[in-house]
This record gives C-alpha cells, structure tokens and sequence, in this order.
C-alpha cells in the first residue's frame, strides 16, 4: 500500500534517503579510503587488469548507466560507455577480455538486458550486475554484482532504484579508482559525499511545495526541452524521459552545446527549457546558453546550486552542493518532483502509465 501517499512514486521518492543508505550501509571502507563491494567476486589484480568498462540496461537502467560511466571515467580513469541493453546483441558486439561489462536493471527480469548478459557471456566476457531484486534471473545470469536493496519499487517509473543504482557505481568507481590512482584523499571525499547524500536528499524532497508549484506552470505547454552539459547531460535524459513517462509532455533532452546546432529553431514561448547548471567549471557557457534561449523569448526553469542574475531566470530549483562528481545524483531528485506533479496536474495514471509496463520480459 500507499503508506498514505496519493501515489506510489511519491512513496518511493519521499523512500529515497532510506533506499541511498541501505545502498552504501556496510560498503564505505573508511581506513583505506575505499568501498568494499564482496560480491564483485573479484579481487584486486582482476579488478586492476580491466582497460574498458561497457555499461548495459534499457530505459531509466540506461540512463543512470550514463551517470555511472562518467563516475567511473572520472574517479577510475577508466574509459567507460553506456549503451542500451536492448540494442547490444544485434550488432555483434565485440566482447573483449579486457572490458568489464555491467548490467544494470532494477527488476533484473528485463528480457533485453538479460539476452545482453547471455551475449557477453556466450563469448567469454565477464559480466556484473547491479541489480535490484534479489535472486532474479539477471543476478543469477552474472558472474557477481552489487545489489542495491532499495527496496521494492512498484510504480512503473524508477526513482529510487535509479538513484540507488547511480550510488552503486559511485561505489564501484571509488573501489576501482582506488587500485588504480585515485588518492587516499580523493577517496576520503567521495566516501565522505556519498554518506553526505541522504541528508542532502531530505533538503531537496522539502522543496517539494515550490516545485509542485513549477511544476503546474510549466506542464501546460506542448513539450519540454531539457539541457546539461557533461556532468548535467545525463541529469536532462533521465529528466525528459521521467516527464514523457509519466505526464505525456513531449520532451526532448539535448547537449547543452548542441542546441545551437539544430535544436534552438524549436525554442519560443511555447517551449519552455530544463537547464541542468550545477557549479562546476561549466556554469559559465550553461549560463551564456540560457541567455541565448531567454533572447528567443524562451522560458528557462534552472536546476543547480547557485541562483542567477534575474535577467536569466527566476524559476530555480537550488540543490544542496556535494563533490563534482556526484553532482548528477542530487541534480535528478527535482527533475523527478517536476516530472511527479506534472503528471498528477494533469490528472495522469501516475503509477500506471499507459503504454508502459514495470519489466518488460519479452522483446
Ligand atoms: C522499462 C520500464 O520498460 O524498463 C522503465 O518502463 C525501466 O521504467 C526499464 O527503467 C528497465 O527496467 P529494469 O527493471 O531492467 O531496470
């Protein structure tokens, strides 16, 4: 049941503090500055022998995907990618010894992420799993894993689970980067962000008022873009996607520096923009790419750290600062408010979006 919430999202949003703690509990190793994962199966010179991580899931397990190749990218100087799991074995991929592949999948029954695992392993290759449920057919198929034990999530969109999802690469990047050259300082700063998140979570699930606010403003129109740049690319994705699933507002998600290649002839009064612009050494050009939308007499709402000079916008969702690198976690807590109170002022099925089901476990 609902535990007197109106819908299960919003249930498992307001969840989403416990969830990020159940996710790190037992797992940040404090004296080596580092995260133990047991059941990666996997020892150090393993671990340090990958060159290349491949990251497989569909859907939202896709996007929080993203957010975890930049974390390990970033942390472990790994080169890492996401793709979609639903696309992997049709192109013949080319599975690599030296490539550690991992499945990313809230129910871990999702037909095309498991026919990827089947893939990957059909040709030798090693495959992990960060999965939600426990003893499902995607846990089982892989060769280890972390689970995310974010507890059960029943309504169709992931919220929880992805954000559980993104802290577990943030483990896996931590104990990654620190066989290889991450600094026992660096370390103690991510494990110190990471524990920091639930409390951080909590400041911006009390914003909810305001952003139920926005929210109803903004849903009226015909579509939505989104927009972020690097860290914040990923962030506008997830966002698009949530607000498509569950409200059935169009919304398009590009590269903040893409717009200027295509997208920009959309912008007018009809098209308001997400800006994902946390502090970091992008806040200039993001803030140069708001003005460059305000001057088509679009409405610009900012997700970010800093509130701007009025001439950019005055619609802001300020998030709490963390590390950089963990940015794209608390950046995505609003966006799934937004996408949250879209849907519900516009009466939408907010649990059961038409179309769309929990896990697909056909093709
Ligand atoms: C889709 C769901 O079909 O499957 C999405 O509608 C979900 O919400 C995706 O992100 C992947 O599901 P899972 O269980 O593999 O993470």
């Amino acid at each position: 049941d609902t535990a007197g919430h109106a819908h299960f999202l919003i249930k498992e949003i307001t969840e989403q503090p416990a969830a990020v703690e159940r996710t790190l509990s037992g797992r940040i190793d404090e004296r080596f500055a580092t995260a133990h994962l047991g059941g990666l199966n996997m020892d150090a010179r393993e671990a340090r022998a990958f060159r290349r991580v491949k990251i497989l899931g569909c859907g939202s397990a896709y996007y929080a995907g993203e957010m975890g190749a930049q974390l390990v990218e970033e942390l472990a100087r790994i080169p890492a990618h996401a793709e979609p799991a639903s696309e992997f074995r049709y192109r013949n991929p080319v599975i690599e010894a030296d490539t550690l592949y991992i499945a990313v999948s809230q129910s871990g029954e999702t037909y095309d992420t498991l026919a990827a695992v089947q893939e990957v392993k059909r040709k030798g290759g090693r495959v992990l799993g960060v999965v939600n449920t426990v003893g499902s057919a995607i846990a089982r198929e892989c060769d280890g894993g972390v689970y995310l034990h974010a507890g059960p999530e029943i309504s169709v969109a992931s919220t929880k689970a992805f954000v559980s999802t993104v802290v577990a690469f943030a483990l896996i990047a931590l104990h990654l980067g620190r066989v290889h050259d991450l600094s026992p300082a660096d370390g103690a700063r991510i494990a110190a962000g990471l524990k920091a998140l639930p409390g951080q979570i909590r400041e911006v699930l009390e914003q909810e008022k305001e952003i139920a606010a926005l929210a109803a403003k903004y849903a009226r129109h015909e579509g939505m873009m989104f927009v972020g740049r690097v860290r914040g690319w990923p962030v506008a994705r997830e966002g698009a996607q949530k607000l498509k699933e569950i409200s059935y507002v169009h919304a398009e998600a590009y590269p903040a520096s893409e717009l200027k290649h295509g997208p920009l002839a959309l912008i007018s009064p009809e098209l308001p923009t997400v800006a994902i612009v946390p502090d970091d050494e992008l806040l200039e050009k993001n803030l140069t790419t708001m003005g460059e939308i305000r001057a088509r007499r679009g409405q610009v709402l900012m997700v970010g750290h800093t509130r701007p000079e009025a001439k950019f916008t005055e619609d802001v969702i300020l998030v709490p600062r963390n590390e950089p690198e963990l940015d794209p976690i608390l950046l995505t807590v609003p966006l799934q408010l937004l996408a949250y109170h879209a849907a519900v002022a516009l009466e939408r099925d907010v649990d059961k979006p038409r179309n769309l089901a929990k896990s697909v476990t056909v093709e």
